[in-house]
């Protein structure tokens, strides 16, 4: 995995939006999947700005999110198709051809599952993966001991995702599982790009980038990735 330290927020943020849009320009047809959670935000309206003013062009592409709190859908604030609908989807002037947002308050959740294993059969492999990285290392709700290998999962919330949790939600969730992407669908990505920013993510980004590869440490994958970056901020990269 190939990393690049930038020096604040706002310039990893566009650095990793240009890099989505020269892979765009490559395959504009290809599958595009971006993360929830805080580190993405300035990447996402970075990205937004590119396709509103014309330097990005979605028409032909498709999106999927990459996952969600099991009991939310994306009209619940806080959750991650929230944040998709909000900041990206809703704000673009021009949408994609084809676009699956996981709900996670479906009444079936092995049937959603499998629809998002589905949509990403149909449109897939990814062409691009973005994402953010949790303090235990997990990569969407691939938390410490998922498989490296296959398709989407429901997977418990670890100790550490439920410690954290707190911060996206305006009031008290009761949540025990994530629905996500697995990390084969995303280790298929022709291209990963990873966003860390923040001193409290450089101790998690030293094991990742450079510590063994393990499931107990799920994003340390990344590191067999023939096409990964870690696109982070100088804080996050303290310890690299
Ligand atoms: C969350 C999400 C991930 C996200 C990660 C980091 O729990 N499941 O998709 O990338 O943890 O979140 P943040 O960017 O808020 O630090």
């Amino acid at each position: 995995m190939k990393w690049i330290v930038c020096k604040d927020y706002q310039e990893m943020s566009r650095r990793a939006a240009e890099m989505v849009a020269q892979c765009l320009r490559e395959d504009p047809n290809g599958l595009y999947s971006f993360p929830g959670g805080d580190t993405p935000l300035g990447f996402v309206r970075e990205f937004v700005g590119l396709v509103n003013s014309g330097k990005a062009d979605i028409r032909r592409a498709s999106y999927v999110s990459l996952d969600e709190w099991v009991g939310l859908s994306s009209q619940d604030s806080g959750s991650c198709g929230y944040f998709n609908r909000q900041e990206l989807l809703d704000a673009l002037r021009v949408p994609f051809a084809h676009v699956h947002l996981i709900d996670g308050a479906a009444e079936d959740i092995e049937k959603e599952r499998q629809a998002l294993d589905t949509f990403i059969h149909q449109y897939g492999p990814l062409t691009v993966s973005v994402l953010g990285i949790g303090l235990n290392g997990h990569l969407g709700f691939n938390e410490e001991g998922s498989s490296f290998e296959g398709g989407a999962q429901v997977i418990p919330l670890s100790s550490t995702t439920k410690k954290v949790m707190g911060k996206y939600f305006d009031r008290e969730r009761i949540l025990t599982h994530g629905i996500t992407q697995g990390i084969g669908q995303i280790m298929e990505a022709k291209t990963v790009i990873l966003l860390a920013n923040g001193e409290h993510k450089a101790d998690i980004i030293r094991r990742a980038l450079k510590g063994e590869v393990t499931p107990l440490v799920p994003a340390s994958i990344l590191q067999r990735h023939p096409n990964a970056y870690c696109i982070l901020d100088e804080a996050a990269a303290l310890e690299l």
